[in-house]
């Protein structure tokens, strides 16, 4: 459960303390989620903590937003304007998900299928005035990652938080 913004945030910085810096292939991480239920606020966590001083744009009009931070590359891409899949293959995206890299998405059900799949799954919901998050791991290496994460929340004394 997270109960405001600073939770929104926390989450993102754990996340971003159990990646690895340059996974390759890129680690893929779709944030699901209404409009408005803290997307791009995780994201912000994540960017804060690895350091990023500029402040975090949504790329919901721009579509992808690049940040690299002391060498490390960080996609973050938002669907939401995507009216049709196929606009994913004309985007020329292909290089955000070769290389080595984090890739967050925002929207990802508006480009299947055709976007590369996950490593883990982030599903945010309102509930009450906070928002409720659900991880998914999908690869093997999300699995590892998870793991931590929660190992990482259960070291911070975060409580209520279940697989
Ligand atoms: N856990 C939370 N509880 C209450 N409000 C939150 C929480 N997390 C984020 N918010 C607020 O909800 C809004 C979410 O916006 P944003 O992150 O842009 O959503 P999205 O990218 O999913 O559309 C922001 O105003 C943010 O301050
Ligand atoms: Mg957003």
């Amino acid at each position: 459960m997270l109960a405001d913004v600073e939770a929104t945030v926390a989450l993102g910085a754990a996340l971003a303390s159990v990646l690895p810096p340059q996974p390759a292939p890129p680690a893929v991480i779709y944030l699901e989620g209404d409009l408005g239920a803290g997307k791009t606020t995780l994201v912000t966590g994540l960017l804060r903590k690895i350091n990023a001083s500029e402040p975090v744009k949504s790329p919901t009009y721009t579509l992808l937003e690049v940040h690299v931070i002391s060498g490390l590359h960080f996609y973050h891409l938002d669907f939401y304007r995507f009216s049709k899949p196929e606009e994913f293959l004309d985007a020329g995206l292909d290089d955000c998900f070769s290389g080595a890299g984090v890739c967050l998405v925002e929207w990802p059900e508006k480009a299947r299928p055709y976007l590369p799949g996950a490593d883990l799954v982030v599903r945010l919901a309102y509930e009450g005035g906070g928002r409720r998050a659900r991880i998914e791991a999908v690869s093997e290496r999300g699995w590892t990652w998870l793991s931590a994460l929660k190992a990482r929340l259960d070291a911070l004394g975060w409580r209520d938080c279940s697989a």
